[in-house]
């Protein structure tokens, strides 16, 4: 990659950002765009989609949106390869953005939920990455960011698809390292707290007392507030340029985990 300073890569080179139309994606997809890189902003929603790459755009950056299910391999392959019409050239950057969650412990989790919180966010990062890596390669260099959560490190309760998914998600980043280190290619996992992102906006409808909900959140970081996911971008787009990073699980989590 063209690193120009560390922490931080400024190029044209091409980043494919998945969870683009929301959150914590939309914001790595607007942050990825600031350091120079063209973004292939991915989302189910394309409408999301559509949404990051125009203000990606607006901004004076080059994106363009695909609308895929991240589950489905051929879907994100047809992606890469509209970008790589568009841009003659592979990306050197994927940030897996793109999550679910269900609220249940194991006896209460349906296995199709099961089923579906692991295909996509973990069984879909293995066919993401397996797309990108031969080009990787090739080039003899890349980065991988995935974005993991503090539930992939610590037990959280009524959470059992979900922490398994996220413990799942840093195993498959520390396995990528292991591999394709030696071939130029650096994959690392973000472990991010709680963020004020829709998720959680929708989640907190839901709840009784949205505003009690919202205090208990913010009470479970040291910094008493949840991150934002501007915050987490940045997180990501460190991880990006940040050379000596391999293999890590990078915690972002306001203190959470730190007691
Ligand atoms: N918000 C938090 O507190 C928090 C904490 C830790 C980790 N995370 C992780 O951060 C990531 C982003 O979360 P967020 O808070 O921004 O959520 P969000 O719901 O705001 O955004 C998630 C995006 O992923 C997209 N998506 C969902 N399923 C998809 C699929 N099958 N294919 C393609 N796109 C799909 C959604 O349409 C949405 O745009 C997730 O992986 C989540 O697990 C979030």
């Amino acid at each position: 990659m063209t690193d120009t300073r560390e922490g931080k890569t400024m190029s044209s080179e091409i980043a494919v950002v998945t969870g683009a139309g929301s959150g914590i994606g939309y914001a790595t997809a607007q942050a990825l765009a600031a350091d120079g890189f063209r973004v292939l902003a991915i989302d189910i929603d394309a409408e999301g989609a559509q949404r990051a790459a125009r203000s990606v755009r607006d901004r004076g950056g080059e994106s363009i949106a695909a609308a895929c299910d991240v589950r489905d391999a051929a879907s994100f392959a047809a992606a890469l390869e509209e970008s790589r019409q568009r841009w003659s050239a592979p990306p050197t950057l994927l940030a897996n953005v793109a999550g679910i969650g269900v609220a249940a412990t194991v006896t209460e989790t349906d296995p199709n939920d099961w089923d579906r919180v692991l295909g996509v966010n973990l069984t879909a990062l293995f066919h993401t990455c397996r797309a990108v890596l031969p080009s990787m390669v090739e080039a003899g260099s890349g980065v991988i960011v995935n974005v993991a959560s503090v539930s992939g490190l610590v037990g959280v309760r009524n959470r059992a698809a979900y922490c398994a998914s996220k413990a799942g998600v840093i195993g498959l980043t520390r396995s990528i390292a292991a591999d394709y280190a030696h071939l130029g290619i650096r994959a690392n996992a973000i472990c991010p707290g709680t963020v004020a992102s829709e998720w959680i906006d929708k989640i907190l409808s839901h709840s009784p007392d949205p505003e009690a909900a919202r205090r208990q959140m913010e009470d479970r970081q040291l910094d008493g507030r949840m991150g934002t996911p501007e915050e987490i971008a940045n997180g990501i787009a460190f991880l990006a340029g940040a050379r000596f990073a391999n293999g890590s699980a990078f915690v972002m989590d306001g203190g959470m985990t730190a007691v």
